[in-house]
């Protein structure tokens, strides 16, 4: 899979050669939360179309974009710090509806005479939230709520204009709201799950107090993407574009497909650690459903032969990358008049290229050089969008469910799920448990519930005994994790029967593992991947 292209920055000008940009757009000022990309995502869930802007924005910027909204998001600083972030004052003059959240929410109290105290001790978890007043944000909830918090500092005292309208325990004013302005603040977290009614705020703000309505749809967001490649690809030339398999680089070459047809060509490199029955999901998908241009290389050989002896996981990722790289642009060089470069880049990709946040723990492989150095131009039709939303897309375009809802899968695929050496026989060996792994969970209903399902193969073997013989083979771990987005995950509570078929299939039937262990760490401090 191709991820995460290096170097570009999240600038307001890049706007501007949006095509997706909306007639009805919801800005998220970043002020470093966690949960801005969640902000973004609940937004878009009431299909209003939302993007995350840094928070150094200007009013005068603001203006041309000319927002519905604005949302300023939580943070990990305090006001009260030397050089936290802030917004532009004017902001609050321009006459756009606002809703503070943690952090925005003091913020707005800080900027507009309200009281802040330093906090002595954290709110932190489920809360019990008392509602005063429901006319506005909080219009047809209960007056006693359980809500998310996160925080310490306190907004003891709402500006001048603004009413309190919920209160905690500890949190004199966790809610406020100046109806003539149009501007609310809410201490707790409405988009997190663990506010469950918290959507019924946002939908309040945007659609009462905003006056949005549900206009950003599947169909909205297809042509959005349509024009923006007959926009991009206006002078003609052909396009290639990597599959993967996965669903990112399948919406991609089906959209770019609908527009230029025969001058686009897809690469498909097999670099044998694929999982089970991919490459021939991948051809008949392509080939024979969409009749695509397809061109396919089989570099089971040249791949292995590089990895052999490696064990260093990123020494791996590197080489696969590497690889990858050059059969790519052996295969690419073979055409003639190639200008462009499609890639499935999706939006949280893009804002986390932008942000100094995006600490590097695992390289992930990529194309990055192949356009400069190639001089082609990147047609990046889905860098607006969030993964449920090219998950509907591809629904929408006739992908299989197989290809829509396949679980995301590292680009340098099971060489990082075999711990240690990677040698073609534990690959054959893992991509069989593997299997075995996703029938059950699909079988008992949980596929589409979960982010990822998989199985790794240790670089250990143990005793065991089959029928009256000892044996002495690998064992498996499984991983099953529930995630929003993959930055934090947990295990899966699996029903025990379910462990004991996934057990009890890969023993039987997967030859050389006599032993399955299940692995119970979350995100942090484990990673969802083994290495
Ligand atoms: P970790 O293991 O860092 O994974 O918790 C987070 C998400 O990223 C995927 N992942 C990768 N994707 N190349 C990719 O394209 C990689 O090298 C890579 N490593 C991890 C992982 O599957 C999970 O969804």
């Amino acid at each position: 899979m191709i991820k995460k292209t290096e170097g570009r920055r999240l600038k307001i000008a890049e706007r501007e050669n949006s095509i997706l940009s909306h007639k009805q757009i919801v800005l998220v000022l970043d002020f470093g939360a966690q949960y801005s990309q969640l902000i973004a995502r609940r937004v878009r869930e009431c299909r209003v179309y939302s993007e995350i802007v840094p928070p150094s924005i200007t009013a005068e910027e603001i203006k041309k974009i000319n927002p519905k909204a604005i949302i300023l998001s939580g943070g990990p600083n305090s006001v009260f710090e030397e050089g936290s972030l802030k917004c532009d004052p004017e902001i609050f003059n321009l006459g756009i509806p606002i809703l503070g959240i943690c952090y925005g929410h003091q913020l707005i109290s800080y900027m507009l005479n309200g009281e802040v105290r330093r906090g002595e001790k954290a709110e932190y978890g489920k809360t019990e939230l008392f509602v005063i007043d429901d006319s506005d944000i909080f219009a047809g909830l209960n007056p006693d709520l359980i809500a998310w918090m996160s925080h310490s500092d306190v907004v003891v005292k709402p500006p001048p204009g603004f009413k309190v309208t919920a209160y905690t325990r500890s949190t004199p004013v966790a809610a406020m709201s100046c109806p003539e302005k149009k501007i609310f603040g809410v201490q707790f977290h409405p988009e997190v799950v663990h506010t469950p009614w918290g959507i019924e705020v946002i939908r309040n703000f945007l659609y009462n107090q905003a006056g949005c309505e549900p206009l950003w749809t599947t169909t909205s967001y297809i042509q959005s993407a349509l024009e923006y490649i007959r926009e991009t690809v206006k002078e003609g030339g052909k396009v290639i574009c990597a599959l993967s398999g996965g669903v990112d680089s399948a919406v991609t070459a089906v959209l770019v497909h609908k527009v230029v047809g025969d001058n686009l060509y897809c690469i498909f490199v097999n670099h044998g650690l694929l999982r089970k029955g991919e490459v021939e999901d991948v051809l008949r998908t392509f080939r024979e459903n969409f009749k695509m241009n397809l061109v396919y290389v089989n570099g089971e050989e040249r791949f292995f032969s590089r990895l052999k002896g490696v064990t260093d996981p990123e020494e791996k990722r590197k080489i696969i990358g590497e690889e990858f790289v050059k059969v790519f642009e052996e295969e690419a060089s073979k055409l003639e008049d190639v200008r462009y470069l499609a890639q499935g880049t999706l939006y949280p990709d893009v804002i986390e290229s932008g942000t100094e946040r995006a600490a590097r723990i695992k390289t992930h492989h990529n194309v990055g050089g192949l356009p400069l150095r190639m001089k082609l131009k990147l047609i990046e039709p889905l860098r607006y969008l969030f993964k449920d939303e090219v998950r509907q897309m591809g629904e929408e375009l006739g992908l299989s469910s197989d290809i829509v809802w396949r679980h995301p899968f590292p680009g340098p695929g099971l060489a990082i799920r075999i711990i240690g050496e990677v040698t073609p026989q534990k690959a054959e060996i893992l991509r069989e448990a593997d299997a075995i792994v996703v029938e059950e969970i699909k079988k008992a209903g949980l596929y589409r519930s979960v982010w990822q399902s998989f199985a790794v193969l240790l670089p250990v073997r143990t005793v065991g005994v089959m029928g009256d013989r000892r044996t002495y083979d690998y064992v498996i771990a499984v991983r099953v994790v529930s995630s929003e987005d993959a930055m934090t995950a947990d295990w899966v509570r699996l029903p025990y029967e379910v462990l004991e078929n996934i057990s009890n299939r890969i023993t039987r039937e997967v030859q050389g593992v006599n032993r399955v262990v299940y692995d119970i760490s979350s995100k942090p401090p484990a990673t969802i991947e083994w290495e």
